[in-house]
This record gives C-alpha cells, sequence and structure tokens, in this order.
C-alpha cells in the first residue's frame, strides 16, 4: 500500500437510500451505480450534460484490472467511450475522446489527474460497488452475479496481491510456485494439463543456484483470468503468461509494441484504430501461434475455453517517449 497522500480524501456521497451503493465524483465526471448499470456524466467543453452507461459487470471488470494494474501501460478502454491514458505519475480520466464520432461531434471530455488522487477514488468505487459474491478477477461461470442492490463487499478478491519474487521461483528462500502445496485446485478446463514438475540435475555445489518448474502447471491452477503475472524480469523483457476466459474487460491501446504467444486453445482479437476506434483487423489465434500488437492498435481478446496466453512487454520506461518522438517504431518489424 501507498503511503497516504494530500489527494486521498474520495468525494463520494452517503449510500443511497434504496440502491445502497455511494455515488463518486472526480473533477467534472460523476460515477452512480444502479442495480444494473454504471452511469457516467460529465459536461462538454461548452457546458452541455452528457451521460454514458455501462453494464455493471463489465465496469466493475474493466475498474479491477485497471486498479490492479496501477492503471496498465497507455489506454484502458473500458468500452468505446470512457477509459484511462496513463502517464505513469498522472492519469487522463476521459469520455469519448477517443471515439471518433464523439470526438468529432465535441462531446467528449477529457481530465488529467494526479496518480495519487484518482487511484483511491477508483479503488473506493471498486470497493463499494462489488458486491459479496462478485469476483471482478474470476471467469463469469465460476463467480456470482454483480446485480442487484448493495449487497456486503468482497474486500478480499479485489485486494489480492502480487507474490512477489525476488530471485528464481522455487530456489530457496523464494516463492514456491508449486501452488498444488499450497492448495490452489487445478481449474476445470485444464483438467488434462500434466503436473509433473522438471527433472533437476545440478552440478554438486549449484543446487540453490539452478530451479525449473512446470510453467502450463503452474498456469493450470491459476483461480483468475485476464491477468497477466510477471513470471520471468530480464532486464525490460517481461514475459507475462495468463490464463483466459470469456472477455478481456478492457479494450487496450498501448503505448508499444506487444507480443502474444498463444501457448493452448483460441483467442480471437478485434484490433481498431487507437485514437478513433476505427476498426481494422481480426486476428485469429490459435495454440502455436504468435502475434505482435503495434503501439498504433487497440485490441480485445475472446477466449471460448479458458486458454493459456503469454504476453511479451518491454518495460522500457524510456520507451513511450522514445515512440513519441519516433525513434523507436510502432511496430515490430519492417518487411
Ligand atoms: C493486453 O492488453 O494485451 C492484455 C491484457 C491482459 C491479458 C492479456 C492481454 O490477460
Ligand atoms: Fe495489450
Amino acid at each position: 500500500m501507498n503511503a497516504p497522500s494530500e489527494f486521498a480524501q474520495v468525494l463520494a456521497s452517503p449510500p443511497h437510500a434504496v440502491l445502497g451503493y455511494k455515488d463518486f465524483t472526480i473533477g467534472s465526471f460523476n460515477f452512480r451505480r444502479d442495480e444494473y448499470f454504471a452511469h457516467i456524466t460529465w459536461k462538454t467543453k461548452d457546458g452541455r450534460p452528457m451521460s454514458h452507461t455501462m453494464d455493471a459487470g463489465n465496469f466493475l471488470r474493466a475498474l479491477m484490472r485497471d486498479v490492479a494494474w496501477g492503471f496498465f501501460y497507455g489506454w484502458v478502454n473500458f468500452d468505446d467511450v470512457i477509459g484511462t491514458v496513463n502517464h505513469y505519475k498522472s492519469v487522463d480520466l476521459y469520455a469519448g475522446s477517443y471515439n471518433g464520432t464523439m470526438k468529432a461531434a465535441g462531446i467528449d471530455c477529457l481530465e488529467n489527474f494526479p496518480t495519487e488522487q484518482i487511484r483511491p477514488t477508483f479503488e473506493a468505487m471498486l470497493d463499494d460497488w462489488t458486491n459479496e459474491g462478485f469476483d471482478p478477477f474470476a471467469a463469469p461461470q465460476e463467480t456470482g452475479s454483480p446485480y442487484g442492490r448493495k449487497n456486503g463487499y468482497n474486500t478480499a478478491k479485489i485486494t489480492r496481491a502480487r507474490e512477489l519474487a525476488t530471485r528464481c521461483v522455487g530456489l530457496k528462500g523464494d516463492l514456491n510456485l508449486r501452488s498444488d502445496e499450497r492448495g490452489a485446485p487445478v481449474n476445470r478446463a485444464f483438467a488434462d494439463v500434466p503436473q509433473e514438475q522438471p527433472e533437476l540435475h545440478p552440478e554438486p555445489g549449484f543446487e540453490n543456484e539452478v530451479h525449473a518448474f512446470s510453467l502450463f502447471g503452474f498456469l493450470s491452477r491459476s483461480q483468475v483470468t485476464w491477468n497477466p503475472s510477471f513470471t520471468s524480469v530480464v532486464k525490460y523483457s517481461y514475459m507475462c503468461p495468463t490464463t483466459e476466459e470469456h472477455m478481456l474487460p478492457i479494450i487496450h491501446g498501448n503505448d508499444r509494441v506487444e507480443w502474444f504467444f498463444q501457448m493452448t486453445d483460441e483467442i480471437t482479437w478485434n484490433c481498431a484504430d487507437k485514437n478513433t476506434g476505427k476498426p481494422m483487423a481480426r486476428v485469429i489465434m490459435k495454440a502455436g501461434d504468435m502475434a505482435a500488437m503495434p503501439a498504433y492498435c487497440r485490441h480485445q481478446g475472446f477466449s471460448p475455453k479458458r486458454s493459456m496466453l503469454l504476453v511479451w512487454e518491454n518495460g522500457s520506461p524510456t520507451l513511450v517517449h522514445e515512440i513519441q518522438k519516433g525513434e523507436s517504431p510502432e511496430i515490430p518489424v519492417q518487411f
């Protein structure tokens, strides 16, 4: 947890008398939830009141990712209208600014907030609007309903902490990724994934330096969907495997190139122009396929059966500026 800051105060209304949910305000944006929907309101530059509505479950699944990933890389579109852009110390919150039609009509709104101000607001909204039986990180078939009047909290499930390794996982003194020993069951969709661990034959004296574990076995026990873990970090090369079921709850617009390696099953991606949302491509990825998403696109994946995906990110903190200045390409290769 970060230290409380001068912004840590969250502007929230008292709970609604009948529905039980609080309203949240940040800048000129207001957020309200009812039994089925999240409603977002703002004003246009010339003062006209605007509103947008999202399904409450879709809204909470997107909000969960935005909060858990610290606003991620670049754009987190909750849908075609609202979302955030990460500037790494501050965050833009927008409605319609990356929707070609709304932008052209001048009915969009974008405001920048210090991360220390928007994070506690989003955290408080996620906590207040997530009912007891609903886990926004779980696949829809593996959790209860997001709908209805306010009914308890699910704070433990929305504040899952990443387990951080300080050296190769499995080595003495660090995490044990053999989750079977920690009680995480194999997911119903991965009942056929072998659970044997690799054989290790380190030279005498190197027993504490060499290790290996079954990545498929590890992933088969993941309790969450669409949540890449950092399984290896070599300088700025981040290998982020994840298990995917149903659809990516956000439409991600990256500020850099990112690679996908489809390790099992199948995911279909819709790719669109990052600035306008204009459709660009459908990418159908089967087990063994690799694809790169250029930095100028936004993308959303659909996984009919729980699958394993390796997301490969370049985590360099200077890359976004290099791309903006034209020093680094927006595409992975020039043919
Ligand atoms: C992505 O935006 O590229 C992304 C995010 C989460 C995932 C997979 C891919 O689980
Ligand atoms: Fe992405």
